[in-house]
């Protein structure tokens, strides 16, 4: 065991601090790095402040962050993908049974024994595991990603949650040329599947509650943008998507999307509001339509999607920030004011 230093929460209402962490002595099979940058996800904020309490409840201290990107600082015996000095990047798992059929078929993130990178019981220490906000971090190489060596590092930490989070369901519903694609919520997801919509061919719509992001939504490769709050504009994209990816994090009206999808169309929530929405059925049964739901990605999959962002040059774009401005990135998440992730340079740990 070694200590390294870290943000952590004491309570679901205070603000994040300074705090020391214990980490494990890397294994034979496990990965140490040092982290460069890590990505702040709403969800962070929604596990911080425990809004999810009825389905994962937060035990404190909370140490979050699952979008990180280091420096290989150590590799044990029997590693064979890094070796110390590599870049390397770690998302919202550290490890799984391996055996189920879930990790056989390299979708991790649905096995039963999965653990989370923060918040869920760690298997080496007790307790629970501590994220990214920390200098350090040590992983079994298996959940460990090589980062394309042509991407910029502090823009690549967010692909590692809003990253694949949107990537997966739009390669599961199969986004391609032909396809009208809806992105609701222009936030750290949105603004990502924004790209990866554009880059996968679609005809990209984006709806936001923000007029002051149009600009920004046709720059990220929208080819048209809605304000959400205006009725007339909505209703004529009536029946018209293939497919929408709804990215919002509060509680909003899921219908009027669902009535914007063509017959067998499928809208598919990443947003995590912590309360339910209502779905009226005679939407769905008239048009065939569904209603899904897509939690990040396996770990094969978040390594093709890095080749895909190395491939096609695409990172998020960032506000790079200071450990010690984390309270004030909250603050402007819940007011929808981040263009369009913020990303924390983790050198500031050490000042
Ligand atoms: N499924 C998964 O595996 C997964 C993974 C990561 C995150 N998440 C969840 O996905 C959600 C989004 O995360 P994020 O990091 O992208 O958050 P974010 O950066 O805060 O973006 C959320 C966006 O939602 C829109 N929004 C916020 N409040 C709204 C409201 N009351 N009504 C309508 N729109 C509203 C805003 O976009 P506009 O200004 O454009 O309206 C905002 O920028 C969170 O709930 C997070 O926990 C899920
Ligand atoms: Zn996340
Ligand atoms: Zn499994």
């Amino acid at each position: 065991m070694y200590k390294t230093k870290a943000y952590s929460a004491a309570s679901a209402t205070t603000p994040l601090a300074g705090a020391t962490i214990a980490r494990r002595d890397p294994t034979e099979h496990d990965v140490q790095m040092e982290i460069l940058y890590c990505g702040v996800c709403h969800s962070d904020l929604h596990q911080t402040r425990n809004e999810w309490k009825n389905v994962m409840p937060t035990v404190y201290p909370c140490v979050p962050g699952h979008e990180i990107v280091g420096r290989v600082t150590k590799a044990g015996s029997a590693v064979t993908k890094f070796k110390p000095g590599d870049v390397a990047a770690v998302g919202c798992m550290v490890d799984s049974d391996r055996t189920c059929p879930e990790c056989q078929a390299g979708l991790e993130q649905f096995c039963p024994n999965g653990t989370l990178t923060y918040n869920a019981p760690d298997k080496h220490l007790g307790g629970v595991t501590y994220g990214g906000y920390s200098s350090s971090i040590v992983v079994d190489e298996r959940f460990v990603l090589k980062v394309p060596s042509n991407l910029d590092l502090a823009g690549t930490a967010p692909l590692l949650c809003a990253g694949i989070t949107t990537y997966s369901p739009m390669r599961h519903w199969s986004v391609t040329k032909e396809k009208k694609v809806g992105v609701v919520g222009l936030g750290g997801l949105g603004h990502m599947a924004v790209k990866f919509a554009h880059a996968l061919g679609a005809h990209v719509v984006v709806f936001t509650t923000s007029p002051g992001k149009k600009e920004d939504a046709r720059r990220l490769g929208a080819d048209e943008v809605v304000v959400s709050r205006n009725a007339d504009e909505m209703q004529k994209h009536a029946g018209s998507f293939d497919f929408i990816l709804d990215a919002v994090s509060a509680e909003h009206d899921i219908n009027a999307y669902i009535e914007l999808l063509r017959r067998d169309g499928n809208i598919t929530m990443v947003g995590a509001p912590d309360k339910p929405l209502a779905v009226p059925v005679f939407g769905l049964i008239f048009k065939r339509r569904s209603f899904s739901g897509s939690p990040i990605g396996g770990i094969p999959e978040t390594q093709e999607m890095l080749d895909f962002c190395g491939a096609h040059n695409i990172t998020a774009d960032v506000e790079v920030i200071p450990i010690q401005k984390i309270n004030e990135a909250y603050e402007r998440l819940v007011k929808a004011d981040v263009k369009y992730r913020f990303s924390i340079d983790m050198a500031s740990l050490e000042a």
